[in-house]
């Protein structure tokens, strides 16, 4: 898919905006996550998140916590990329790295530590089915046992559910639920979810997605 990223960005500066909306979703959702997630023993937490834009969601969320929370955004685009670094420069957190790589290709991931909390946020929408799959088999991989996803899916044209379909694969694939939101007058979708089953920490290879 071939989609002017920068400018799908720009929604979020409309106040009430679906995509608006969405971000207070998903930045409530981390702040539990952040509270409620497994940690190192100094209490150190790793935030991974994936195709992460301008890190809207994230950035701020870690700037209220404690200096442990530390975080890998993968953004491909690099006009995004640039604007995420910014924003960890403005916000003084020097626990952030902007990773400017595709976050499809598992050799992007392999000298990250399992994260405590990883984001899949405007992902699932956009690639197809099979590559839905097979990230969500994958993420067992990128964290540590009790780990959370985060993660989002619009409703369908005509109604169809696609978020039923992701939770189901959650489940399969060893996921408790957490929450999952999806407001009556709103097509978007926020899941979240525990690693309940086993982590597979270094077991990734080949390609998960390709928008
Ligand atoms: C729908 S936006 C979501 C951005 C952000 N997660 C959010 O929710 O605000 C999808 C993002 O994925 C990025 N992207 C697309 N393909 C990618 C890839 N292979 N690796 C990393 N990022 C990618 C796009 O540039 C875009 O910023």
């Amino acid at each position: 898919m071939n989609r002017d990223w920068v400018r799908w960005h720009q929604e979020y500066d409309t106040p009430g905006s679906a995509l608006d909306r969405r971000l207070e979703v998903v930045r409530r959702d981390l702040r539990r996550a952040l509270g409620t997630s497994p940690a190192e023993p100094d209490g150190t937490r790793r935030v991974l998140s994936i195709c992460a834009g301008e890190g809207r969601d994230v950035l701020p969320v870690i700037a209220e916590h404690d200096r442990r929370v530390r975080a890998l955004l993968v953004e491909l685009d690099p006009t995004l990329a640039r604007r995420a670094r910014e924003t960890a420069d403005d916000l003084g957190l020097s626990g952030v790295e902007i990773r400017t790589a595709d976050a499809g290709q598992a050799d992007t991931y392999l000298d990250v530590w399992p994260a405590h909390v990883l984001l899949a946020c405007g992902v699932f929408g956009n690639v197809s089915a099979d590559d839905v799959r097979r990230t969500i088999a994958a993420l067992p991989t990128l964290l540590v046992a009790g780990g959370i996803v985060i993660w989002t899916r619009a409703r369908g044209d005509g109604g169809s559910e696609p978020a039923q379909e992701i939770r189901a694969l959650f489940a399969e694939h060893g996921f408790t639920e957490l929450s999952f939101t999806a407001p009556e007058d709103a097509r978007f979708r926020v899941g979240m979810h525990r690693l309940a089953g086993t982590a597979r920490p270094g077991a990734l290879s080949g390609r998960l997605f390709t928008f």
